[in-house]
């Protein structure tokens, strides 16, 4: 699952090393050691789920980076990453072994080392063994400057990821009816999106029914859809490692006019957010914009969750929409507007689109209705 599998890889790896490693000089850190995930994807194009089996991609600041891998591993990182030094170690070899002998040669006298924020422990414990006069940081404080800003190829993955998303609901929709229950609605998410040409879910779909939409975080359940139920459909895709995540609210069969009261402030909080987001404008105007309409509503005590979240090669990343974040928004950030007003016990409202900061102005990757449709 590279990134660009034609010669393209080496135009895009090299100069997001390039760029690490001089962020690395700024800051002082001399060896990046990162885990299988995003982190490793970004800069290498080798994609892979973290194991208990040691892999890692070690960036030294002024010399070429190096790969740990295991033996079974090793034709799969090769084909998929432009990083040429590399160290394979077999099943029955001690990893430790393996690590201290290749750190001992990357490593100057208590250097500063920048550790992967997702790598499973045991792999920090066995690098404090190796490396205990060395000082650790998170290597997000590099990452995050990278990743938070999405190249031109990185959009173009994010727009498809988000296509899906959303043929996906309009495919949906037409199955969707009283009576199905939310698990079924789930499972119709879950294989459009797969038929749609998605790699992957990029969580399991939220489908929270009647008063399960009042919990922002439900999954799906085997209540029935009702008469009169307003429905959130959360849900998004991995395409080629990045992912959609959009929500959409229906209603089924009918719609009261408090529930269509709150749907119309959720959509006009979510458009004004849209429109606040420009370049130079920090995260939390667009949190605070959105607030102020769920306030004056009358429903701020129901809008329980921050305006959005930063995303990309993770769901949630930054930059995060929300009070307290002074992170100005620059051409390349790409986040989510996901306002929503939740009723405990009764019915709850989202809407979110991801958008993307263009040409100095959020542009929406998603692109399908925000009316209020009715199943
Ligand atoms: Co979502
Ligand atoms: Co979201």
């Amino acid at each position: 699952m590279d990134l660009m599998q034609d010669s393209k890889g080496e135009q895009i790896y090299r100069p997001r090393l390039g760029r690490c490693q001089r962020l690395m000089s700024e800051k002082e850190i001399d060896v990046l050691f990162l885990a299988p995930g995003p982190n490793m994807y970004y800069l290498s194009g080798f994609l892979e789920e973290p194991s208990e089996r040691l892999l890692s991609l070690i960036v030294p600041q002024s010399d070429d980076p190096l790969f740990i891998v295991p033996e079974l591993y090793e034709q799969q990182v090769r084909a998929s990453s432009s990083v040429e030094k590399l160290v394979s170690w077999k099943d029955s070899q001690n990893p430790n072994t393996v690590l201290s002998a290749t750190m001992r040669k990357v490593l100057s006298k208590r250097p500063t080392i920048a550790v992967d924020s997702r790598m499973w422990s045991r792999f920090l414990l066995m690098l404090l063994a190796v490396a205990p006069d060395a000082r650790y940081l998170d290597a997000a404080l590099v990452m995050n400057l990278l990743r938070n800003k999405k190249t031109p190829e990185e959009i173009a993955l994010m727009s498809k990821s988000a296509e899906i998303a959303d043929t996906t609901f309009t495919e949906t929709i037409k199955d969707c009816r009283e009576g199905m229950t939310e698990h079924q609605v789930a499972a119709k998410i879950v294989s459009e999106l797969r038929r749609l040409g998605a790699d992957g879910v990029a969580f399991e779909p939220i489908t929270g029914s009647g008063p399960n939409a009042a919990l922002p975080h439900y999954r799906s359940g085997d209540r029935k859809l009702q008469r009169g139920d307003l429905v959130v459909l959360d849900y998004g895709c991995l395409y080629r490692g990045y992912n959609s995540d959009i929500t959409r609210t229906i209603a089924v069969g009918s719609c009261d006019d408090e529930r269509r009261k709150v749907y119309s402030v959720v959509r006009s909080a979510q458009e004004k957010a849209y429109q606040t987001a420009v370049e130079g404008v920090e995260a939390q105007t667009v949190d605070k914009t959105a607030r102020e309409i769920i306030e004056a509503a009358g429903y701020g005590q129901f809008f329980v969750h921050r305006t959005g979240h930063g995303i990309g090669l993770e769901v949630h990343e930054d930059p995060y929409i929300v009070a307290g974040n002074s992170m100005k928004l620059e051409d390349g950030m790409a986040f989510s507007i996901e306002p929503g007003i939740y009723i405990p016990g009764q019915f709850g409202v989202r809407i979110e689109d991801i958008v993307v900061v263009q040409a100095g102005k959020a542009q929406r990757l998603n692109k399908c209705t925000r009316e209020l449709v009715t199943v």
